[in-house]
């Protein structure tokens, strides 16, 4: 073991989310004065293979609580995981995994595996007197060496589970892939949030915030709120074709039934072929770069057949350009991860650490996503703290992108924030990844 990394001490405690729902937190103290803290967020719109949340089974806090969560960390977890290395990381999960024994993580609950996880890791960054990027950035060596400052996708307008279906999408988002800095596409985006406020304003259809912070219009469609995202853009004074791409997650699943695709604000229901044609044709008809969860999450067969359109890039007219993301189709598990891969369902993976349940399976996911050749995006949730581990993930792992959500509210803001701190630190050390996600040298 090196020296002094033994974990002396684990405590969990209740604190509070960006939803003001509880939520947990780990501290992880280690021999040698290590010290590592971390919070579990959590999702709205969650897949079903997911790792779940353990929430207390009552009427507090809206059946929400997290007191046997947390009374798990104190417990179980903190007698399992005493006086073990908190260097060795793998062996760490693998003891969570091992000690909560479902499939699901529901017995001592995601919340409390994933606070835990991603609290060691930051204990050991401490102990090692690294920052948690460099310290995850040493241990897998087998990155190459370039430091890649993520491309961001931030959401403008927000919609679906999480902003009680005003709007049916889930996220409409801009990627600034033509900036040349990642402070430049900060500032890109603060320019288009700011002319999309100004939109609605004019059209009286500002109407406060949804969960991640985007505007919450009152839009007759979802293609309205695509149209007026493209004149944020251009109004901003962004070219939509060579520095600002659009980004959706339809987060399909909600919006599934039975019947068929159900766009409420529209009262539109469409069968699977017509769902699949309204894909493509948007696909075409705006300046789009990614599509996530485009189909309900196990219709690997109809995520196939339109990565299959893009790749040829005849009909979608885009020659290879659109990320196709794989969020409920994926969650963050190496086993959907060679399913797709086997038919071929996408070619970018979403990797959100607690629906993976430790920081080990994240990684192991980010790696499979890696050897298929996919892209990669590390992501917040929509119930989110002023924990910034992901910014670490991003830029320790070589994530090359980061979604946290929309450019408004702390909780989004301390992640963008922390990647210009990070950005400003490393100087000339590290590389801003402009250009779009996929086809980048279309970019000019
Ligand atoms: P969630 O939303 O955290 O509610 O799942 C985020 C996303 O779908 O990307
Ligand atoms: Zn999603």
């Amino acid at each position: 073991m090196k020296n002094g990394f033994s974990i002396k001490k684990i405590s969990g405690r209740r604190v509070w989310d960006s939803r003001g729902r509880p939520t947990v937190e780990t501290e992880v103290l280690l021999n040698n004065g290590g010290f590592g803290r971390s919070i579990a967020p959590a999702g709205a719109s969650t897949g079903s293979g997911e790792a779940v949340d353990l929430r207390d089974n009552n009427q507090a806090c809206g059946g929400y609580g997290v007191n046997n969560a947390v009374a798990n960390v104190n417990g179980e977890i903190s007698e399992t995981l005493l006086g073990l290395n908190a260097f060795d990381q793998k062996h760490i999960d693998q003891c969570l995994i091992n000690l909560d024994g479902t499939e699901n993580r529901g017995r001592i609950g995601g919340n409390a595996m994933i606070a835990t996880s991603m609290a060691v890791a930051h204990a050991a960054a401490d102990g090692d007197k690294k920052p948690l990027w460099n310290y995850l950035r040493d241990k897998e060596t087998h990155l190459s060496k370039k430091i890649v400052l993520p491309l961001p996708e931030i959401q403008i307008f927000g919609g679906g589970a999480h902003a009680e279906g005003h709007l049916d999408l889930q996220d409409f988002m801009v990627m600034p892939y033509g900036a040349s800095t990642f402070s430049e596409a900060m500032e890109w985006t603060a320019e288009i949030y700011l002319a999309a406020g100004s939109i609605m304003d004019a059209q009286g259809k500002r109407f406060g915030v949804a969960d991640e912070g985007g505007y919450w219009p009152v839009f007759k469609s979802n293609e309205e709120a695509i149209e007026t995202l493209v004149k944020s853009i251009e109004l901003a004074g962004f070219s939509t074709e060579k520095q600002v791409g659009i980004s959706l997650d339809i987060a399909a699943t909600q919006l599934f039934s039975n019947e068929g695709y159900f766009l409420k604000s529209e009262k539109r229901l469409l069968n699977n072929d017509q769902w699949f044609d309204l894909m493509l044709n948007w696909l075409k008809a705006y300046p789009i770069v990614a599509i996530e969860d485009p189909f309900v999450e196990d219709d690997f067969t109809r995520h196939a057949k339109l990565l299959a359109v893009i790749n040829t890039g005849v009909e979608s007219g885009k020659n290879n350009s659109i990320e196709l993301v794989g969020d409920d189709l994926l969650v963050t598990n190496i086993k959907n991860i060679a399913v797709a891969k086997e038919v071929n369902a996408c070619n970018t993976l979403l990797c959100k650490p607690n629906q993976a349940g430790t920081l080990t399976e994240a990684r192991l996911a980010f790696e499979g996503a890696k050897e298929n050749g996919w892209n990669t995006i590390v992501s917040a949730r929509s119930g989110e703290t002023e924990d910034v581990t992901i910014v670490h993930l991003s830029l320790g792992w070589g994530i090359e992108q980061l979604k946290v959500g929309s450019f408004s509210r702390s909780e989004r803001m301390a992640k963008w924030n922390e990647m210009i701190r990070l950005e400003d630190r490393l100087g000339s050390d590290a590389v801003y990844a402009g250009g779009k996600p996929l086809g980048r040298n279309e970019t000019s």
